[in-house]
């Protein structure tokens, strides 16, 4: 199939959001699938996520390792830990390792270089770090030790519904946008995103928040849909913050589908992952129609089961019993059966490179 790839503007994006046309949905999913093919091909590439640490300083409504939620055992890896993960990794055939943690000041930032560093010099591994907000030195250093690439997701960019679900910390209120431009000035391939569904969260600001994946040029666009955790407040405020009908986003797995599809769109050469969450709420079939409505990138588990359980965003959160060998086979069989292929190499993101 050969198109022309005209980027949806806000008010196309926003009525894709809201159609409920089964032919039109079916002509978005083609079109995300097409323009996928086209612009990032068929490799799907598979990063490998260790989740470091599940203490967290921040009290964000929605989370369920938020600081106050005190159901939670916590935990912080071994350095060795850590670098056994990494070589699981290179073993299972991945390009790329994800540290992801919660906003840990107990994770030492030279710590943490010394250990980017080590994994540097024993693999080929790109890393990603996904650690929350942290300080421009501690980015910077991280950068001149090895790492790659960042993810921060902006989660919404209405700046009252960010601020209602993100309690400043030390009096200190985010500017998410800023941390993601100074990220790209220091050198890292960026990625950002949101989570669909939350409460208060209109179609309207959905549709901007899609639209400006394209002003912020992002290599790489998470999204999931909003999963209430019950140990965490808004699982109980949902409804106070009711919009008018009809204008609150659902947070269901066929608009995180569609947000998937819409942000390949609007950024063709982004790598976009088909995310845990909608394996969550739709099973093993959520990671396959993820990487069919415009994904290219799965992140299977490596943490150790041991902790698995504890690194609870939100409930129920897939293959949280499966150990790594399991979640690595299981995406492997996945992507085959779609008839796609497995990346090999690091699996930067084409839109470093760009050709439109
Ligand atoms: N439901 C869905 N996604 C969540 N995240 C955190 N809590 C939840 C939840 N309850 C997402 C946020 C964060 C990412 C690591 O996980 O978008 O950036």
């Amino acid at each position: 199939m050969t198109f022309i790839h005209t980027p949806p503007d806000k008010q196309s994006i926003l009525r894709w959001l809201l159609s409920e046309d089964p032919a039109e949905i079916a002509e978005l999913w083609a079109l995300a699938d097409a323009t996928r093919k086209k612009y990032v091909g068929d490799q799907v590439h598979l990063r490998g996520l260790v989740e470091v640490s599940n203490r967290c300083e921040r009290n964000c409504l929605y989370c369920g390792i938020r600081a106050d939620n005190r159901e939670l055992q916590r935990y912080l890896m071994l350095s060795d830990e850590i670098l056994a993960c990494a070589h699981k990794a290179v073993e299972v055939g991945f390009g790329t390792l994800v540290l992801q943690a919660g906003e840990d000041s107990s994770i030492e930032a030279q710590w943490l270089a010394d250990i980017i560093r080590q994994v540097k010099e024993e693999t080929d591994l790109a890393i990603t770090l996904s650690l929350g907000e942290r300080s421009d030195e501690d980015y910077q250093l991280w950068h001149a030790a090895g790492a790659d690439r960042c993810l921060l997701r902006f989660e919404t960019g209405n700046r009252e519904l960010f601020d209602r679900i993100h309690p400043p910390l030390a009096g200190q209120s985010s500017d998410r946008l800023a941390i993601l431009a100074r990220l790209r000035e220091i050198g890292y391939e960026i990625g950002s995103g949101v989570m669909i569904g939350i409460p208060g969260q209109s179609y309207e600001s959905l549709a901007d928040d899609i639209d400006r994946f394209r002003s912020l040029d992002l290599d790489m666009i998470g999204v999931g849909p909003y999963i209430p955790h019950p140990d965490t407040p808004l699982a109980g405020i949902g409804n106070r913050w009711d919009l008018p009908k009809g204008e609150q986003v659902i947070n269901s797995v066929e608009l995180g589908y569609r947000v998937i599809a819409l942000a390949r769109l609007v950024c063709p050469q982004a790598n976009i992952p088909s995310t845990t969450a909608l394996a969550t709420l739709d099973g093993p079939v959520g990671r396959e129609l993820g990487l069919q409505r415009g994904a290219n990138i799965v992140m299977p588990n490596l943490t150790p089961l041991k902790y698995r359980q504890m690194y609870e965003i939100y409930p129920a959160k897939a293959a949280s019993t499966e150990d790594a060998e399991q979640s690595c086979a299981a995406a492997l069989r996945q992507i085959r059966a779609l008839g796609r292929t497995v990346g090999t190499g690091r699996g930067d993101s084409p839109n470093l490179h760009k050709s439109i």
